[in-house]
């Protein structure tokens, strides 16, 4: 990969967006108003935007290996109460992508070293659904099972936080589980069931009466 190259298509993306619109890098400046929080995997070819089709301002954007929201991770939290509390986000998407590393990685038994701990939450995705990944026997089908089951898992740890709870009490706000399908390019709404799954579960994570 040429490095020089990165800037020169920066020189190239500047003349569109002045020839779209003049004004474009003022309006930039004056602020954003995103209705969007997305959290996504880092891999490379499940790009955020692009793949949503959004400009610049519509997207506030956090990516990690395989989509995690982790309640000890400074980062997810930060993004996350940022964009509840001060950008107040209409919806807060967890997007994950069949053929994610992340997941593959979680299911084999190999020490990687600072990896451990982040890839234990998946593990621990697959043993909260056991029964069901077990009686999947074709093995892709199984991981795509388990893309999709993580980002189920993720969305709930969402709703354990006391932002999405808090915002859920204020305005119409919600949570979104996508799965990215690169063979295909398509967007999949898994259309998580949130209040069957919260039924039952959120007598523990309520944090206020
Ligand atoms: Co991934």
């Amino acid at each position: 990969m040429d490095i020089d190259q990165v800037f020169k298509n920066n020189e190239k993306w500047i003349a569109e967006k002045l020839a779209e619109g003049p004004d474009f890098f003022e309006k930039l400046c004056q602020g954003q108003e995103p209705e969007l929080l997305y959290i996504g995997c880092s891999d490379s070819r499940v790009t955020a935007e692009e793949i949503m089709g959004l400009k610049a301002g519509e997207a506030f954007v956090h990516r990690n290996v395989a989509n995690m929201v982790n309640s000890l991770d400074l980062n997810v939290m930060t993004v996350l109460n940022f964009a509840v509390n001060q950008l107040k986000v209409k919806h807060v998407v967890v997007c994950g992508h069949y053929g994610c590393g992340g997941i593959k990685a979680a299911l084999q038994h190999s020490d990687m070293g600072i990896l451990n701990p982040w890839l234990r939450n998946i593990r621990d995705v697959y043993r909260l659904h056991k029964n069901t990944l077990d009686n999947i026997s074709d093995e892709s089908k199984r991981y795509d099972k388990l893309v999709e089951l993580n980002v189920q898992e993720q969305c709930i740890n969402l709703i354990k936080t006391a932002a999405v709870q808090k915002a859920s009490a204020a305005w119409d706000i919600k949570v979104h589980g996508w799965v990215f399908d690169m063979a295909t390019g398509k967007l999949i709404d898994l259309k998580i069931d949130f209040k069957k799954i919260l039924k039952g579960i959120e007598e523990i994570y309520r944090l206020e009466k």
